[in-house]
């Protein structure tokens, strides 16, 4: 059984992934300083695997600690999601970003280094790319200048990665560039539960339909788009999770065709903020408050993955769509409201 170390792994797409993982026989250990999560994320990868995960609770800009755990156990590959990733607190506090997100990615890669692990998985956006004028995207794209820190925190730790591979040639990597991950588990014991209130289109959209919130605001309906809305790539969380399971893998069978490879992770489509919001409405069957406002600054048009590279290197396609995103979204949350009330 090959181990894995999951970092970031009581977060969003951390905890969807290790589902996956030991879903397809791998055994996981996670690192989480739980600084935008808790453990309870493990319950709901307990209840729906019947496995316990061991977690860290390390912060890995620590390197004494980080070490300690590569030393402890014996992995044969790290996927390294632990990142802070709010666009709008990165703004406001950049030298954070940096110092959490890059010397995070430092130490891990040193640990690798350090203890021969020999596979590495990296999480990447597709904000690297800023506001791109060809779309659909493939990953030729160079990148544009990042649209804030975050953003530039992504593009310095691909450069960094790439960096890395040269003289590191045993050590195998991929940066997988994530679109807009959404949607939730389908059992609902695992989903996104950040500990900022959210700013991303889907959880707006179940929390104004809940009644969290009053109403959501459409940012902007006079863009040049089919419906005057912006364009962006919704790909399931569990898409993205079964992604890095086959990345792996592929590694792991040293499939790769240099020691620092690239990929996208859309669903290769654009959906418009009106069209994802008449999926929300289709599905729940509950009409949505909102209304029609100002454009939000920093905003990119439109945005979508070409998604031949992944498709077929990596021998993974997408199960799910945009009404399987709303609907298990809707559940998610329905059933976090429930739990609430109970408590
Ligand atoms: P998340 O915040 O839910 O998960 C990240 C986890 O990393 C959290 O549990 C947090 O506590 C942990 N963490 C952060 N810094 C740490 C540190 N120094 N040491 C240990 N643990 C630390 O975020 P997510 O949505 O699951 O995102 C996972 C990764 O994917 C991130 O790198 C993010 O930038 C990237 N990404 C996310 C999206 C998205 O829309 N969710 C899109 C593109 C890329
Ligand atoms: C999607 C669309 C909004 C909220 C962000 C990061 C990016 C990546 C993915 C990490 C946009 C519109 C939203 C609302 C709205 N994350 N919207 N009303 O901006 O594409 O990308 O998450 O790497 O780096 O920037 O995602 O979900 O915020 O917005 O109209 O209340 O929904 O204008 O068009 P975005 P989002």
């Amino acid at each position: 059984m090959k181990k894995v170390l999951v970092t970031g792994g009581c977060g969003y797409i951390g905890s969807h992934t290790i589902v996956d993982l030991i879903d397809n026989g791998f055994e996981v250990i996670s690192v989480d300083n739980n600084s935008n999560s808790d453990l309870r994320a493990l319950n709901g990868i307990h209840e729906i695997t019947g496995q316990r995960v061991k977690n860290y609770t390390v912060d890995l800009c620590d390197y004494e600690k980080t070490e300690k755990i590569f030393r402890t156990e014996n992995f044969d590959g790290v996927i390294h999601f632990a990142a802070l990733k709010s666009v709008g607190e990165s703004v406001g506090q950049p030298l954070w970003y940096f110092e959490n997100n890059i010397i995070s990615l430092l130490n891990v890669l040193k640990c690798c280094k350090e203890h021969n692990v020999e596979n590495f998985i990296f999480s990447s956006s597709c904000s690297v790319y800023g506001n791109a004028k060809d779309l659909p995207v493939t990953e030729a794209t160079g990148f544009s200048t990042a649209e804030c820190p975050y953003a530039r925190t992504k593009q310095m730790g691909e450069q960094i990665i790439e960096d890395f591979s040269v003289p590191n040639k045993n050590i195998k990597s991929i940066n997988l560039r994530y679109f807009n991950p959404a949607g939730a588990h389908e059992s609902a014991h695992i989903g996104e539960a950040s500990k900022h209130p959210p700013t991303n289109l889907v959880p707006v959209i179940t929390e104004t339909a809940i009644g969290k919130r009053d109403s959501l605001t459409v940012f902007g309906d006079d863009y040049d788009t089919r419906d005057g809305s912006c364009i962006r790539d919704y790909i399931h969380v569990m898409d993205v999770a079964n992604a890095h399971t086959k990345a792996l893998q592929y590694l792991l069978e040293d499939r790769n065709e240099s020691n620092c490879e690239v990929f996208n992770l859309g669903i290769g489509e654009g959906v418009s903020v009106l069209e994802a919001i008449a999926a929300f409405e289709k599905v729940s069957g509950k009409k949505l408050n909102y209304i029609l406002g100002d454009r939000r600054p920093g905003d990119v048009v439109a945005i979508y993955a070409n998604m031949d590279k992944a498709k077929s290197k990596l021998q993974w396609e997408c199960k799910f769509n945009i009404e399987d995103i709303m609907r298990t979204a809707w559940k998610w949350e329905e059933v976090r409201s429930e739990s609430v009330l109970q408590n």
